[in-house]
């Protein structure tokens, strides 16, 4: 999908591969490892394609997956030598792997730097063992640690994910967690609550066993903690579900929040650029023949309508520390009504503020913004 002008886009790629699926997950993935090599050749002829004519600038690349970490060090290497050809990686270009922490070796480290790898956003999820083999991971927490420790001396910039909400978790384990992650202090920290609305094994579970998951309350306690204990450590609660350092946050990802373009690859990815969002297929079969029948393997493509386009912005921008211009919000709520009362609710409530033109939501107001947020829709 074209973007327009020689301004600098995101790249993102998708590497859905994995060598065991976690109970909780609803990512594009599979864990075929022998389609492996079709599909790092399909994601470098995308990278080709995308890069046209020869040399766009880059300012981000993110590899998500999947376990991008467990990709083979020749079929890496292909991916970036497509990426390197095709486009040009800006100064100080943010490049990002996602990896378990099972993957992570002085070999891979070098693979990774040698690159030019800048950033490892890790899956730790808990540090509890107890935890982890709920979730089916394949790490334990000394594993966990040990990764960071690693990744951290070899210089990469570090992100690094906890999930709340998890079957059997305590207080005193989540703050446990928390302490522990403090004690590593990564660059980044990104705080997932754990979702249940599409299908998997936790799903399931809670259908049996609702006794070993906290309560909406519990869960709200774990978010608000969770906040409390990074804010106090020095990081910056700087998105809803986020944290960093001065000067780390995510900027691949502040992208997509603040609607800069990014160009998409791999099996199941989205782009955006100006108004046009688009995806590409989640079928891993079907997108290998698309690509390699030289066409697009995209699924769906359309434009956003200028209303739309500002609830997006709003919807995304509430979920950031910056906040919205209050004359966006305004701007909304005269085409939905319902979300002016519930906005002017959440100010009545401190659970939002304005202060100089900018609408802000405050830590409980985003535990609560989806009652907020639905009546844009
Ligand atoms: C693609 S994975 C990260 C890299 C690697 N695949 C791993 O798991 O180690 C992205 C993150 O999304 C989060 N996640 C996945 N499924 C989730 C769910 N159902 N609810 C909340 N967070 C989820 C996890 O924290 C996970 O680390
Ligand atoms: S959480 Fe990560 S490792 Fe686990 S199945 Fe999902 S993408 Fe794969």
């Amino acid at each position: 999908m074209p973007v327009g002008g020689r301004h600098a886009a995101g790249l993102y790629v998708h590497l859905p591969f994995c060598a065991t699926r976690c109970a909780y997950c609803t990512f594009v993935t599979s864990t075929e490892l022998e389609t492996m090599p079709r599909a790092l050749a399909a994601a470098a002829r995308e990278v080709e394609r995308l890069g046209r004519p020869a040399g766009r600038p880059l300012a981000s690349v993110y590899l998500g997956g999947g376990t991008p970490s467990l990709v083979a060090a020749e079929l890496l290497e292909g991916l970036f030598g497509a990426l390197r050809t095709s486009f040009t990686l800006r100064d100080r270009c943010e490049v990002t792997l996602e990896a378990n922490p099972d993957d992570v070796d002085p070999a891979r480290l070098g693979l990774w730097r040698r690159l030019g790898v800048t950033r490892v956003s890790i899956g730790v999820q808990a540090f509890h063992d107890r935890i982890l083999r709920l979730l089916n991971r394949r790490h334990d927490a000394a594993a966990a640690r040990r990764a960071v420790e690693l990744v951290l001396a070899a210089g990469f910039v570090v992100s690094l994910d906890l999930m709340l909400g998890l079957p059997g978790m305590s207080a005193g384990e989540l703050a446990a967690s928390l302490a522990e992650t403090v004690r590593l202090r990564p660059h980044h920290v990104s705080v997932y609550l754990l979702e249940m609305d599409k299908p998997h094994a936790l799903v399931r579970l809670a259908e049996r066993r609702p006794d070993l998951f906290p309560d909406a309350d519990a869960a709200a306690a774990q978010y608000l903690a969770t906040g409390r204990a990074l804010v106090g450590a020095g990081f910056r609660h700087y998105e809803i579900s986020n944290y960093a350092l001065p000067g780390c946050e995510a900027r691949h990802n502040l992208r997509y929040w603040l609607g800069q373009p990014v160009l998409a690859a791999g099996v199941g990815a989205h782009g955006q650029a100006g108004r046009r969002r688009w995806a590409n297929t989640a079928e891993l079969p079907a997108y290998l023949a698309a690509v390699e029948a030289g066409e697009a393997p995209v699924a769906w493509s359309r434009s956003l309508s200028e209303d739309e386009a500002r609830r997006e912005r709003v919807m995304l921008g509430l979920r950031l520390a910056r906040g919205v211009a209050s004359e966006e919000l305004h701007a909304c709520a005269a085409s939905a009504p319902e979300f002016g009362a519930r906005l002017e609710e959440f100010l009545s409530l401190s659970l939002a503020r304005e202060r100089r033109g900018t609408v802000r939501l405050t830590p409980r107001g985003w535990l609560v913004s989806n009652e907020l947020l639905a009546a844009l829709w």
